[in-house]
């Protein structure tokens, strides 16, 4: 498949920050054990990642301006476009030695969403997308799945955590798509449940409580693999509150609706 040079561009960024994550993944593990544990390390893994990504970034399109996780926002002086980084997308599994994280990057142009790229640099999965061009991971074209009975399916999601909002309302629809569905994951890293719906891995996902960052390149990717995402009103509005829906058309719908019912 060959690449737009704004891909290439992002896919270098995150296959460098991604060595650099999983280089420090490495230690990780023997910090486990230690008595202060892995925290402040994992803090300075977290920072070094963005720094790699924001400066090549800056360096192959000087102007855009960035929403990092942990830098903050950047304004541009070309006004149009904005990277919305998540440098380390599933950092309680990274500070656990359980290798299921993700780099997240996404371009904006003119408040839309026209390229993403999802890198696990332990599965080595490379997910790019870019508007109008399809999905792909690895090279190979994504499709969600085709399921539409919700018995068979797997629904990926994330649960509140200390200091997170809305626990029992929370439980209220866990309750509800476990008693029609095959099973509920949990992962742990958001960026890649979307990616994994659009692998047709997950028939759908749903999450309260979200950034752009954790969720801008897998929307994207998502819709480029034939899915549907959204807010839990089944409104494009997942940056302003947070929520997210996803699936295709059928299991979209139909988590949309008992996520309502279970309100
Ligand atoms: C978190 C992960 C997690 C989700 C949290 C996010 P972080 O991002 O995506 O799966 O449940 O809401 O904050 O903190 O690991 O970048
Ligand atoms: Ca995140
Ligand atoms: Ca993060």
């Amino acid at each position: 498949m060959a690449r737009s040079a704004l891909l290439n561009v992002m896919v270098e960024a995150v296959r460098k920050a991604g060595r650099s994550l999983a280089r420090d993944f490495g230690e990780v593990e023997n910090l486990q054990v230690s008595i202060k544990g892995p925290g402040d390390f994992v803090s300075a893994a977290d920072r070094k990642s963005e720094e790699i990504l924001q400066q090549e970034l800056a360096r192959a399109r000087p102007g855009f301006g960035f929403l990092m996780e942990e830098g903050g926002t950047i304004e541009g002086t070309d006004g149009q476009h904005r990277w919305l980084i998540d440098p380390l997308d599933g950092t309680t599994n990274f500070l656990h030695g359980i290798p299921v994280f993700a780099i997240s990057v996404a371009l904006e142009r003119q408040g839309t969403i026209v390229a993403g790229v999802v890198y696990n640099p332990v599965m080595d999965e490379l997910y790019v997308a870019e508007r109008g061009g399809g999905a792909f991971v690895n090279d190979r074209r994504l499709r969600v799945s085709r399921r539409a009975n919700l018995h068979d399916c797997v629904i990926g999601t994330g649960v509140p955590t200390l200091g997170r909002p809305n626990h029992p309302a929370y439980l209220k629809e866990l309750e509800a798509v476990m008693a029609e569905t095959a099973g509920v994951r949990r992962v742990g890293a958001a960026a890649i449940d979307l990616c994994w719906v659009a692998a047709g891995r997950f028939d759908g996902f749903f999450e309260h409580d979200l950034n752009p960052w954790d969720v801008a390149a897998g929307m994207l990717i998502i819709r480029e693999a034939g899915g549907f995402v959204s807010d839990f009103d089944g409104r494009d509005k997942i940056f302003e509150t947070g929520g997210i829906v996803a699936g295709n058309e059928d299991v979209h719908r139909r988590l949309l609706a008992i996520l309502k019912n279970a309100r």
